[in-house]
């Protein structure tokens, strides 16, 4: 049987990967990013208080590296008299590629990209010593939990670690539960995260936020298949029609429509490292 680890990040390393979830991204998230405004909103006032000089920043698994560029120029615009430096870790030459290109939108960043395997890295990186951790959705794919203890040594005593991941039984998470079926192993997810981290005595601070997207009757059959063919790893063509109906199915009934157009919600759960008091959920 296959694993689903391994499978995740061979189909990040390809185009076709890349452009899948992008894709999916364009249909739930507004060309403004959601999910990079709540953090901006909510998240990153937490991470920088009393903070002076250079700020070093790590983003674990950053993808083509948009919600990066977006939330620096975010903090350097915040806080003018700082300085950012950026560590970049990638798995994905695509996506390496890709951020190499746009790393020029914030040139007031020092950025450093390894396109590497975190677990293959880290033991450099604790050296660094980082002011802020970022794990945006690239958690599934970790070989096991000992990675949190690894991750956790890569900050100051002050610094900071930002998880962010579907919440559990979300609406993809109930998604990915019928279409995982069959691999050998199962994605890491923000429960087996919280789990390890009170295992090892580490508090942390969660909250759930709602990501709402919507979908018109004439654009059904094509952001359907964005959403299933990325959460798929591009199997989506290739399951039966039976579990394909059965899917498509579920998905419909997740939704509640509305003159002619069906709004979703999806839950997404961010945990920071230590616990943030103003922030809902303190768990350890
Ligand atoms: C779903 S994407 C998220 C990208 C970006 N953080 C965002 O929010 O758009 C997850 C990324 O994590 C990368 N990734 C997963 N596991 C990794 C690991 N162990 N080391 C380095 N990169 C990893 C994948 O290649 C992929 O680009």
């Amino acid at each position: 049987m296959a694993s689903i680890k391994e499978g995740y990040n061979q189909f990040l390393d390809t185009e076709e990967g890349g452009r899948a979830y992008n894709e999916f991204k364009d249909v739930l998230y507004t060309p403004g990013d959601t999910l990079v405004k709540t953090l901006n909103n909510e998240v990153a006032r937490h991470l920088l208080s009393k903070k002076q000089g250079k700020v070093k920043i790590c983003d674990i698994g950053g993808g083509d590296g948009k919600r990066i560029t977006h939330i620096l120029s975010f903090l350097a615009q915040q806080y003018p008299d700082l300085e950012f430096e950026l560590d970049f870790v990638e798995q994905s030459k695509y996506f390496c590629t890709e951020f190499e290109k746009r790393k020029a939108e914030i040139p007031e960043v020092e950025v450093t990209v390894y396109h590497n395997l975190f677990e293959d890295v880290v033991d450099r990186l604790v050296k660094r010593s980082y002011d802020i951790v970022f794990l945006i959705h690239s958690i599934f794919a970790f070989q096991d939990e000992s990675i949190v203890a690894k991750i956790h040594s890569l900050v100051k005593r002050e610094g900071k670690i930002v998880f962010i991941s579907n919440a559990q039984d979300s609406l993809l998470a109930q998604l990915k539960q019928k279409l995982d079926q069959g691999y050998a192993d199962k994605r890491t997810e923000i429960g087996d995260i919280k789990k390890a981290l009170s295992a090892q005595g580490i508090k942390y601070s969660s909250f759930i936020f709602d990501t709402k997207f919507c979908i018109s009757q004439e654009d059904i059959e094509t952001s359907f298949y964005k959403i299933l063919n990325w959460l798929s790893l591009g199997r989506y063509q290739r399951i039966s029609s039976e579990k394909a109906k059965e899917i498509k199915n579920l998905l419909i009934s997740l939704g509640e429509e509305k003159d002619g157009v069906l709004n979703f919600t999806e839950q997404e759960e961010v945990l920071i490292i230590p616990p943030v008091k103003q922030l809902v959920n303190a768990g350890s």
